[in-house]
Order: C-alpha cells, then sequence, then structure tokens
C-alpha cells in the first residue's frame, strides 16, 4: 500500500512539483479543494452552493436566519448534514441540499467549514433579554434544576468538541428555532436527547433569553 505512492511521488516528484508551484500562485483554492468547490459552486446534480445562504465567510446572517457554518467542529458538521439527508433533523431547505450530496462530498464540505476561521455574530440584541439570559447561561435555573449552559457550551459560547457545537455567532432567531425543535422532540441526532431534556424545562421567553444572550457574543476560537 505504501509502495505504489512512493514509486508515484519519485517519478512525478518534478511534476508535483511544478504544479504546486502552480497552485500557490493561483487564488482560486476553490478549484483545488472539493469542499470549498461545494460551498462556493454547489454540484452539478442540485446541490445550491452554500455560500448563497450561509455567506462568502460561512457566517451566516440574522434574517432570514442563517447558522454559522466557519468553525464548527467537523464529526458534528458530518452528522447534521446526515440528519438533514435522512430526516432526524427535519428542514426542508436544508434536506434538499443534503439529499443531493454524495457522503465523500458531505464530509469534504464539513472538512471545509471546519477548517475556517470562526466567523460570524455579534448580533445586536434587546438589553433587557440578554441580562435575563446571561443569568440562565452562566448560572442555569438551580431551583428548577436546569444546568447552566455554559458547563457544556462554554461562557462564552465558544465550547468546541467533536460532538459539541459552539452557540456563540448565531443568530438569535436560528438558536430559538433550535430550542424549540429540541423541546417539540423534531430534533432527534444522537446527542439531541441531551437538549430535549433541557429544552422542554425552559419557559418560551426563557428560550428567547439565553439565545440573546449567546447571539451577542461574536465567534472566536476558544
Ligand atoms: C437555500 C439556503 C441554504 C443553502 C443553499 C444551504 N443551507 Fe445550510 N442551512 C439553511 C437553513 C435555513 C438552516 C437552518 C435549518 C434548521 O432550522 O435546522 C441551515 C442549517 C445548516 C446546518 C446546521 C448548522 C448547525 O449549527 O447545526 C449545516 C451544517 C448546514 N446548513 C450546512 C450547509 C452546507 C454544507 C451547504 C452547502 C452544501 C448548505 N448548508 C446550503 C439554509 C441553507
Ligand atoms: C450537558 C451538556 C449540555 C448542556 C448543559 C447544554 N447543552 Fe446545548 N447542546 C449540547 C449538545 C451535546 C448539543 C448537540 C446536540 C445535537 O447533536 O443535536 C447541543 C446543542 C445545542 C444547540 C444547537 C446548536 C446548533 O448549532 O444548532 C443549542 C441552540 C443549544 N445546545 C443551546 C443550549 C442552551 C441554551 C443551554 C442552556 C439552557 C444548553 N444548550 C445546555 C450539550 C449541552
Amino acid at each position: 500500500m505504501t509502495d505504489a505512492p512512493a514509486r508515484h511521488r519519485k517519478r512525478f516528484g518534478p511534476l508535483l512539483g511544478l504544479a504546486a508551484l502552480w497552485l500557490l500562485g493561483t487564488t482560486a483554492t476553490a478549484e483545488d479543494d472539493p469542499g470549498a468547490r461545494i460551498a462556493h459552486e454547489g454540484n452539478d446534480r442540485g446541490a445550491t452552493a452554500c455560500i448563497q445562504c450561509h455567506g462568502e465567510q460561512g457566517q451566516g446572517q440574522a434574517q432570514p436566519p442563517f447558522p454559522r457554518l466557519a468553525g464548527l467542529p467537523e464529526a458534528y458538521l458530518i452528522e447534521q448534514m446526515q440528519a438533514y439527508r435522512e430526516g432526524q433533523r427535519p428542514n426542508p431547505t436544508m434536506a434538499q441540499v443534503a439529499q443531493h450530496l454524495a457522503d465523500d462530498e458531505i464530509e469534504a464540505v464539513s472538512r471545509y467549514y471546519a477548517g475556517m476561521e470562526p466567523a460570524g455574530g455579534p448580533y445586536r440584541v434587546p438589553a433587557g433579554l440578554l441580562e435575563r439570559g446571561r443569568g440562565i447561561a452562566l448560572e442555569g435555573l438551580p431551583d428548577r434544576n436546569i444546568q447552566s449552559c455554559a458547563s457544556c457550551h462554554g461562557e462564552q459560547g465558544q465550547k468546541r468538541s467533536p460532538a459539541l457545537p459552539p452557540l456563540a455567532g448565531h443568530p438569535p432567531r436560528y438558536l430559538m428555532s433550535q430550542l424549540r425543535a429540541y423541546a417539540q422532540g423534531s430534533r432527534k441526532t444522537s446527542l439531541a436527547g441531551l437538549m430535549q431534556g433541557i429544552a422542554k424545562a425552559l419557559e418560551e421567553e426563557e428560550m428567547a433569553a439565553v439565545s440573546a444572550y449567546f447571539a451577542s457574543l461574536p465567534a472566536r476560537e476558544e
């Protein structure tokens, strides 16, 4: 297995060197990374270019709300795309996109967005909601046994691990819609059970408040 590529490297070494120089000299990154190509152009089987909705930098937008993709964990992105495709996360817009992507395309585009600089937000939100949201996010609601969001998502909503999405930099309406989807049980990804329990315990106004808090924070590295 290791022999063949080595032989090829020797034989095509000079050519590859030239190709690398040529690539360095071009700015068309979309041409050499299949993930970047899908993000910018979609594919010829009907998947729309991601940037049309999620933005040139993967930053998302406020209205209609599109989530940021830049800097989300790769394993999380892959799982969500598969869930849209197979219906554990019902959403007509994203189902339409994901159903036209093969597994290797989902992997490539997820790798592309995971490797991007985090981008998105901060969004302007009403000050009253923000204050209320900060309290729930950082301290939870101990009298009702609701754990702080920060214990998993980080105080700045920045925390990322393979299965744990950051919350900072998402539009407030997007965060709100996801809390509702968990509370109603319609979002059913592998770890969604965790969030369903938490979201079911929150009042609408509390969901709006924590959504405002995390949306007011810009996407950033850990
Ligand atoms: C026509 C607009 C549109 C296009 C094009 C689009 N998306 Fe989306 N995307 C959305 C919307 C709307 C949502 C929120 C759906 C929901 O409520 O679950 C979303 C959500 C997502 C999410 C979930 C993010 C999270 O934080 O859980 C991922 C991942 C995603 N899109 C990836 C992609 C990729 C990759 C492409 C390109 C192949 C793409 N999208 C193209 C509109 C779009
Ligand atoms: C015990 C850990 C834990 C706690 C506490 C927690 N979460 Fe989560 N959260 C998760 C996990 C894991 C996911 C990914 C679930 C999935 O795959 O759908 C998630 C996903 C989310 C999402 C979806 C993000 C996206 O990009 O679509 C939102 C919104 C969210 N959490 C908000 C909150 C809020 C608000 C709180 C506090 C009230 C909270 N979470 C507390 C673990 C936690």
